[in-house]
C-alpha cells in the first residue's frame, strides 16, 4: 500500500548510533526533509494526538505513514488509524478530527473515556469504519455518525440515551452496527427498515424495552440480529420471518412471550437460534424443521411444551448443540434427535420427559455433553450400560431421575473419556460401585442425595483426575478413609495443573442450597472440593488430611466424627470453606487454623469443643453461629469470656506461607469469596497467583 520511499538519510540503527547528535540536530532544523513524503498536516495532527498518549511509540523522526498502526493512501494521506490494545487512556483529542482523509479508525480495547461530542466525526469525508469497542466513552448517538459510515462498533462503552430513528437515513451505507453492552434505553426505534445494506444489528445488553419494531421486515439484507440481555417484551412476531437472509437470531435474556414464530422455517439459512431465558410458550413450530442449516438451537428456560417426539429433528444434519432445558417438554426422547449426527451437546434437563435411554444414543458419534437431569427417566442399569460404551462422552448429568432404583454394582465398563458424572438426587440404593475405578479421566463425581450405604472405598484414591467428590446426604458408614487424603488432584499441584478443565460444550449449572444457580462455562471456575456431609461416618479425622493441599471446600458436617480437630488442617492453605459442624469433635480449635488466609466460611457448631476460640486472621470475621452448641468454647465472638487461667494456646507453626501481601489481604480476600464481589477483588486475586473461583459452593448442590 505504501510505496517505497527514497532515503534522504541512512537511518539504520548503526548510523543513528554513530551520528545521532548530528541527525537529531538536522531533524530539528529540517523536519520536512526526512519525512518529505508524509503529509505534514496529517503528521502534525498525529503528533498532537500522540501527546495525549505516551504509550504510542511513534517517532517524529520517520515517515508517519510507517508508524505503528498508521496506513496512508497513494497521496500519502493518512487513511487508516488502527491502534487497539495500546493502553490509551483519557479523552479522544480533537486533533483526531484533522485527519480528514481517514477511512478506517480502530481504537478498540483501550481506556478511552469522556464525552464524544456531537458531530465529532463530521469532519471526515470518507470514514467507513469506526471501532471504539471496549472503552469507556459516553455520549448519545444523535448526530455523531458520518454519512459515509459502513461499520460502527461502539460495543462495551458507556453510551446512553435512546437509539435515534434516523441512523439509516443519515448513514444509508451502514452494514454493521454494534451498540451492544452500553446503557441505551427506550424502544428500538422504527427506521431500521430503511437500512438497505445492514447485515449485522447488535443491540444486546442494553436497557432496551418495548417490542421488536414492526418495520424490521424491511431490513432484507440482515444476516445477524442480536438483541439479548434487554427487557424486550411482547411476541417475537411473524415479521421477523421475512428476514430470509438471517444466519443468526439471538434474542435470549428478554421477556418475549407467546410462541416461537410459526413461520420460522422461512429462515432457511439460520445457523444459530438462541431464544433462551424468555417467556415463550406453545410448542415447537413444525416449520422449524425447515431450518436445515441450524448448528445451535438454544431454547432453555422458557415455558415451551408439547411432546418432544412430535417434532421431527431428522433434517438438522448440522445441528451441534441443542439446549431445551427448563421447559415443559413431555414424552419420550425423540428418535429423530438421534439422527442429528453432528450433535456434540444435548441438554434436556428439567422437563417432563420420561421413558428410558435407548441404544440409539450411540448413533451420535460426536456427542460429548449430555444432561437429562430432573426428568423422570427410568432404568439406570440400562442407561449406564448403554452410555458407558459411548467413547466420546465427557459430561454426563443424569441427576434427579431413576428414583429409588439401585446403582448397578458391577457390569459397567467404558466411560473412557468421562470427566463429569452427576447422579445426585436420585435416591439411589446400593454401594459406591467398583466400576467407578475404571473412570480414569473423571474429574467430578456427584453421588449426593441418594441412599448409598456401605463404606467410602479407599480405591477412590486411584482416580488420578478427581478433584471434586460429592458423597453428601447418603447413608455411608465406617471411617474417613486415609487413602482419600491421597487423591492425586487434591494433593499435588502438579497433578491438578495437568487436569484439563476446558472442555464443556455447554455451561453446567449448579444449584446450591438457598441460592440461585451458579453457572460454570468451564470447570476452571469450580473449586476442588470434598463433600461428605450428612452420612453416618465415625472415628477421627485423620491427621493425613493435611495432604489435601489443593482443596478449597471441605464439608464433613452432620456425621459422627470424634476426637480432636487435627492441626494439620492448617496445612490446607487454599481452604475457603471448612464445615465440621454437628459431629462429636472434642478438644480445642487449633489456633494454627488462623493461618488459613482464604477461609471465608468456618463452622464447628454443635460439637464438644472447648477452650478459647482463636483470634486473628480470618477468625476475626466469623460470627457466633460458627461456634454455637459447644458449651466449652469461650472468647469472642461468644459472650462467654475465658477464665484468665486458661491454658496457653498451642504453639503456632510459624513458617511463612507465601508473600506478606497475602497476609495483609487475607481478610479482604475472604470477603471477596464470601460475598462474591468478584470484580473489585480480581486485581488482588491476581497478586496472589492462585486459581480464582467466583464463589465457593455450599452443600447439597445439584448439577443440571
Ligand atoms: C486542526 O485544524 C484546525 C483548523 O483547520 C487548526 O486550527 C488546528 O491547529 C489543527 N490542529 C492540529 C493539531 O493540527
Ligand atoms: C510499537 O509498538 C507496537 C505494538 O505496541 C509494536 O508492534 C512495534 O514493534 C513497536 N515499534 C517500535 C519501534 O518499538
Ligand atoms: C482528502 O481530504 C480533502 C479534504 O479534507 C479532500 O479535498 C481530498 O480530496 C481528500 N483526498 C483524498 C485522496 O481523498
Ligand atoms: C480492531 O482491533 C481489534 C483488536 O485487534 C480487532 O479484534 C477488531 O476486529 C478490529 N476492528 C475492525 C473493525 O477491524
Ligand atoms: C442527545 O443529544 C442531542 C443533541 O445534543 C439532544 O438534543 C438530545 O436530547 C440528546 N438525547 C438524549 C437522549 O440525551
Ligand atoms: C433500565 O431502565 C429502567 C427504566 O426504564 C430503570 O429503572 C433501570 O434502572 C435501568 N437499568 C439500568 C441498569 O440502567
Ligand atoms: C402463552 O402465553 C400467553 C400470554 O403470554 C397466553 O395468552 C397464551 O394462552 C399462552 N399459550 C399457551 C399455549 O399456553
Ligand atoms: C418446508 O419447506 C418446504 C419448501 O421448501 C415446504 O414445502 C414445506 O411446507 C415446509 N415445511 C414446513 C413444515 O413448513
Ligand atoms: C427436510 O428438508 C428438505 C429440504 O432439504 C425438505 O424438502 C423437507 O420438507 C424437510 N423435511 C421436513 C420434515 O421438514
Ligand atoms: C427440578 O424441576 C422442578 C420442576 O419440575 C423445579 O421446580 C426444580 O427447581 C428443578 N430442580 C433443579 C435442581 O433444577
Ligand atoms: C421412592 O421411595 C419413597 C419412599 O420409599 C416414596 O415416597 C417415593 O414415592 C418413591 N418415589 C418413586 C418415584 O418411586
Ligand atoms: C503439609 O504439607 C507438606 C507439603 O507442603 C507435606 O509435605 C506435609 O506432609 C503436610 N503435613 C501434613 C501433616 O499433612
Amino acid at each position: 500500500m505504501v510505496p517505497p520511499k527514497p532515503l534522504l538519510f541512512p537511518t539504520t540503527k548503526h548510523h543513528l548510533l554513530k551520528f545521532d547528535g548530528l541527525l537529531i540536530m538536522l531533524l530539528l532544523l529540517f523536519p520536512a526533509f526526512v519525512d518529505a513524503d508524509c503529509n505534514t498536516d496529517d503528521k502534525d495532527s498525529l503528533l498532537s494526538f500522540a501527546t495525549n498518549f505516551p504509550t504510542l511509540n511513534w517517532s517524529a523522526m520517520v515517515d508517519c505513514c510507517s508508524w505503528d498502526g498508521i496506513s496512508c493512501d497513494k497521496h500519502d494521506r493518512v487513511v487508516r488509524l488502527s491502534i487497539p490494545k495500546r493502553r490509551l487512556r483519557g479523552t479522544l483529542p480533537s486533533s483526531l478530527q484533522n485527519l480528514t482523509n481517514l477511512s478506517f479508525l480502530n481504537l478498540s480495547n483501550n481506556f478511552l473515556s469522556g464525552l464524544l461530542p456531537d458531530g465529532f466525526f463530521s469532519s471526515f469525508n470518507n470514514l467507513h469504519t469506526i471501532d471504539l469497542s471496549d472503552n469507556y466513552v459516553h455520549g448519545n448517538l444523535s448526530n455523531i455518525l458520518p454519512a459515509t459510515i459502513k461499520e460502527i462498533n461502539f460495543s462495551s462503552n458507556s453510551f446512553f440515551g435512546t437509539i435515534p430513528p434516523s441512523i439509516c437515513i443519515n448513514s444509508p451505507a451502514l452494514v454493521i452496527l454494534d451498540l451492544s453492552l452500553n446503557y441505551f434505553t427506550g424502544n428500538i426505534p422504527q427506521g431500521f427498515g430503511t437500512c438497505s445494506n445492514l447485515q449485522v444489528l447488535s443491540l444486546g445488553f442494553n436497557n432496551l424495552t418495548g417490542k421488536i419494531p414492526t418495520d424490521i421486515n424491511g431490513v432484507r439484507s440482515l444476516q445477524h440480529l442480536s438483541l439479548p440481555g434487554n427487557s424486550l417484551t411482547n411476541e417475537i412476531g411473524e415479521k421477523i420471518t421475512s428476514l430470509t437472509n438471517l444466519r443468526s437470531l439471538v434474542l435470549f435474556g428478554n421477556m418475549f412471550s407467546g410462541s416461537i414464530p410459526l413461520n420460522i422455517g422461512k429462515l432457511s439459512l439460520l445457523e444459530k437460534l438462541e431464544l433462551h431465558i424468555n417467556r415463550l410458550n406453545g410448542t415447537l413450530p413444525l416449520s422449524l424443521m425447515n431450518c436445515t442449516k441450524l448448528k445451535i438451537l438454544n431454547l432453555r428456560v422458557n415455558s415451551l411444551g408439547g411432546r418432544l417426539s412430535d417434532f421431527d429433528f431428522s433434517n438438522f444434519t448440522q445441528l451441534a448443540i441443542v439446549d431445551m432445558g427448563e421447559n415443559q417438554f413431555g414424552g419420550v426422547l425423540p428418535k429423530s434427535l438421534f439422527l442429528c449426527r453432528s450433535l456434540t451437546a444435548i441438554r434436556l434437563s428439567t422437563n417432563k420427559l420420561e421413558g428410558e435411554i435407548l441404544p440409539d444414543i450411540l448413533e451420535l458419534p460426536s456427542l460429548s455433553f449430555l444432561s437429562l437431569s430432573n426428568n423422570t427417566f427410568k432404568n439406570i442399569i440400562q442407561a449406564l450400560d448403554i452410555l458407558s460404551s459411548h467413547e466420546k462422552l465427557t459430561t454426563l448429568i443424569l441427576s434427579k431421575n431413576f428414583f429409588n432404583e439401585t446403582l448397578p454394582a458391577a457390569g459397567i465398563s467404558g466411560f473412557q473419556d468421562l470427566k463429569i458424572l452427576a447422579l445426585g438426587g436420585c435416591k439411589l440404593f446400593g454401594h459406591i460401585p467398583i466400576w467407578l475405578m475404571s473412570l480414569t479421566n473423571v474429574q467430578v463425581v456427584d453421588l449426593s442425595v441418594n441412599n448409598i450405604n456401605g463404606i467410602i472405598p479407599g480405591w477412590l484414591q486411584t482416580l488420578p483426575n478427581l478433584f471434586c467428590l460429592d458423597l453428601s446426604n447418603n447413608s455411608l458408614s465406617g471411617s474417613f478413609p486415609v487413602e482419600l487424603t491421597r487423591l492425586p488432584a487434591l494433593a499435588s499441584q502438579h497433578v491438578l495443573d495437568h487436569v484439563n478443565i476446558n472442555y464443556l460444550e455447554l455451561p453446567v449449572f449448579v444449584a446450591p442450597e438457598n441460592a440461585s444457580y451458579l453457572q460454570y462455562n468451564q470447570l476452571v471456575g469450580f473449586p476442588p472440593s470434598l463433600y461428605l456431609a450428612s452420612n453416618n461416618l465415625r472415628g477421627g479425622i485423620p491427621v493425613e488430611i493435611g495432604n489435601m493441599q489443593l482443596i478449597h471446600v471441605l464439608d464433613l458436617s452432620q456425621n459422627y466424627f470424634s476426637g480432636t480437630i487435627p492441626g494439620s488442617i492448617s496445612n490446607l492453605t487454599n481452604l475457603e470453606m471448612l464445615d465440621l459442624s454437628r459431629n462429636l469433635l472434642s478438644g480445642e480449635i487449633p489456633s494454627s487454623l488462623k493461618g488459613l488466609h482464604f477461609l471465608s466460611s468456618f463452622n464447628v457448631a454443635f460439637n464438644n469443643l472447648l477452650g478459647a476460640i482463636p483470634t486473628g486472621g480470618q477468625f476475626d470475621t466469623f460470627l457466633n453461629q460458627s461456634y454455637e452448641g459447644n458449651p466449652g468454647l469461650c472468647g469472642p465472638p461468644m459472650q462467654r469470656s475465658c477464665s484468665k487461667r486458661s491454658d496457653p494456646p498451642p504453639p503456632v507453626s510459624e513458617h511463612k506461607k507465601g508473600p506478606d501481601i497475602i497476609m495483609i489481604l487475607g481478610p479482604f480476600l475472604g470477603f471477596c469469596f464470601g460475598f462474591g464481589i468478584i470484580l473489585t477483588c480480581q486485581a488482588f486475586l491476581i497478586l496472589s497467583e492462585r486459581r480464582i473461583f467466583p464463589k465457593w459452593i455450599h452443600r447439597y448442590v445439584i448439577w443440571t
